[in-house]
């Protein structure tokens, strides 16, 4: 699998997500704006990877700030934070990252030493955690995968919106090394296509069987019997369960209720927001109009037709059938079992 968020002390390396399946370029970034930037225009998504991309961030920052007063380098690295957590809303994940390296900067502020080292390392710890949280994902969804399972997913939850190994697609990864993928139906995820363009690739390199589908055939599909289980990433997950995900995953979960198969949730730690009870409070981003009016360049929407396009909906948590983590398996999903698997240690 493509490293796709290449760090070396000082330079952040990202592959273009907006450019796949054409093409595999990287775009770099050497100031704290330009992953800053690289978030907001889709250069890298997917919610752990936003934090990771974040937190190598503020690494730059703290690169580009040497040789500053202890108070101005500091100073700095805050703001960068501020205008990285603003890039996009919904994910937590960014938030996380942001604040964890806030408080490792804090902490290294008042010492003698390197900050950059400090925080260029803490940045790398984000990152290695985030793949060993999708690895151990896997291992704990595995019993939850059928045999010959057809899983259907919807967005893109796979290595590239991860450090590595994906949420979604770290179970899917886990079951076709143990012999129980017989095919992945991919939505393909309007507006952004991230399930036909990045899911499709990211299988597809790793030959694992992936069939894309226009989101509106998903219901069809599972009225023939082809579906055996639907699993997604997430966003944000507050404390009862509720689950923000790309829009388009609360409709796939009502069909799979509907249709009785086991919709699953895969998130590490990190995605769930203990301070909000429901997803109510979730804040939900609104994307610009033209990423659903302009298709390939054309537009297939009259000027004078208004567009919407909140970018994630809430998935209640009665719908999921299991949240799993990289601390154990919430299932049923209730804020009491919430709250005892994100008690259990690391
Ligand atoms: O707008 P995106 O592409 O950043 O949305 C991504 C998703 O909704 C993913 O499903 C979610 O971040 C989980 S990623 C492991």
């Amino acid at each position: 699998m493509i490293e796709h968020i290449v760090w070396s002390r000082g330079l952040l390396r990202l592959l273009d997500q907006r450019l796949l399946p054409d093409k595999a370029e990287f775009a770099d970034c050497r100031t704290p704006t330009e992953p800053a930037s690289a978030i907001k225009n889709m250069v890298v998504r997917g919610a752990p990877a936003i934090g990771i991309t974040a937190a190598y961030g503020m690494a730059l920052a703290a690169f580009r700030a040497e040789g500053k007063s202890a108070g101005s380098r500091l100073a700095d690295l805050l703001s960068a934070g501020e205008d990285l957590k603003r890039a996009r809303p919904t994910a937590v994940n960014l938030a996380w990252a942001v604040d964890r390296m806030a408080v490792k900067a804090r902490e290294a502020a008042g010492c003698a030493g390197d900050l950059a080292s400090v925080l260029s390392a803490e940045a790398e710890a984000i990152h290695a955690e985030d793949i060993a949280s999708c690895k151990a994902m896997g291992a704990n969804g595995l019993p939850l995968m059928p045999e010959g399972g057809r899983v259907l997913t919807h967005c893109n939850a796979g290595a590239l919106a991860t450090g590595g190994y994906g949420t979604a697609l770290g179970l899917v990864r886990a079951a076709r090394e143990a012999g129980r993928i017989k095919m992945v139906y991919a939505d393909e995820t309007r507006p952004y296509l991230q399930g036909a363009r990045l899911t499709a690739w990211e299988l597809a390199e790793d030959n694992i069987p992936v069939t894309v589908l226009c989101d509106d055939m998903a219901a069809s599909l599972m009225a023939k019997g082809q579906v055996d289980v639907v699993i997604v990433g997430a966003d944000r997950i507050a404390a009862n369960g509720d689950t923000a995900n790309k829009i388009g995953t609360y409709g796939v979960a009502v069909l799979a209720s509907h249709h009785r198969i086991p919709f699953l949730v895969a998130a590490p730690s990190s995605t769930f927001d203990m301070s909000l009870p429901s997803g109510e409070g979730i804040p939900i981003e609104e994307r610009p109009a033209d990423e659903v009016a302009v298709i390939a360049g054309r537009r297939m929407v009259p000027r004078g037709a208004a567009v919407l396009h909140p970018a994630f909906d809430v998935t209640p948590a009665p719908l999921i059938t299991a949240i799993v983590t990289e601390r154990g398996v919430i299932s049923p999903v209730t804020g009491a079992n919430v709250g005892r698997i994100l008690r259990r240690p690391h």
